[in-house]
């Protein structure tokens, strides 16, 4: 069985490791981590070192990327996609709730957390992370590298760009627009479409300022 690597050993790293192993998935085989000196014993589990570990390694890999910044993250995979021996495989905890598997689609390298549910119609793109206990109901598209952090309830036809940073117990109303590169700051309610490369926070939210 292709052993498993985990790209980051900070805390997203340390959550996702027990995802992993509620899998069942084959054994891990360590974390990868360029600024946690390589050695460091987390979880039971040793940093192997930091990127020139797998740009090194001979055999077949899968990783699993444990980046929550969706620009950290997207140059990440950047690097790791010119390696044609490394996967990346989508990952969903055990407790997670796909109603309709069938029209649910998950990218490669998209982690689904503990407690999230997503019921029907839903395209989640590559490198996507939903966190633990999210909601994302029909119809909702959420684009390639962005992240969904914990407790956040995504209504019917929601679609949210690239690389979107959403923060921790935010609402979305139903079919709201989210653009590419933009923050929806923690605990928001989201009634209007949000620009691209924008802040938003608050309840409604309100633009803070630029992303850039
Ligand atoms: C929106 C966010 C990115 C802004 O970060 P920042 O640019 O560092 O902003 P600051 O902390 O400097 O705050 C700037 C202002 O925005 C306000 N603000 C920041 N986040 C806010 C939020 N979520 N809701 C309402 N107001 C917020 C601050 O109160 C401050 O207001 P002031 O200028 O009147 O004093 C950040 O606060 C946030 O919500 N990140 C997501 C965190 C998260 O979900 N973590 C989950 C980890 S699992």
């Amino acid at each position: 069985m292709t052993p498993l690597v985990i790209y980051g050993a900070g805390g997203l790293g340390r959550e996702i490791a027990p995802v992993v192993k509620a899998m069942g998935l084959p054994e891990i085989k360590g974390f990868c981590d360029d600024y946690i000196p390589k050695g460091t014993i987390i979880q039971g589990l040793h940093v192997l070192g930091g990127f020139e570990v797998l740009a090194n390694a001979k055999d077949q890999l899968n990783v699993v990327v444990a980046i929550g910044n969706p620009n950290t993250k997207k140059s990440v995979v950047e690097k790791l996609s010119h390696l044609d021996f490394i996967k990346f495989p989508s990952i969903i905890h055990p407790s997670a709730i796909v109603m309709n598997k069938r029209s649910v689609k998950l990218g490669m390298g998209a982690v689904v957390g503990a407690g999230s549910i997503l019921t029907t119609d839903i395209n989640v793109g590559s490198f996507v992370l939903i966190n633990i206990n999210t909601t994302v109901g029909h119809d909702c598209t959420i684009g390639d590298f962005s992240s969904i952090m914990p407790g956040c309830n995504i209504s019917g036809q929601v679609q949210i760009s690239e690389s979107v940073l959403i923060g921790a117990g935010v609402s979305i109303r139903n079919g709201i627009k989210v653009g590419a590169q933009s923050v929806v700051g923690m605990g928001s309610v989201v009634v209007q479409d949000v620009d691209s490369g924008s802040v938003v926070v608050g309840v409604p939210a309100r633009q803070k300022k630029s992303n850039n």
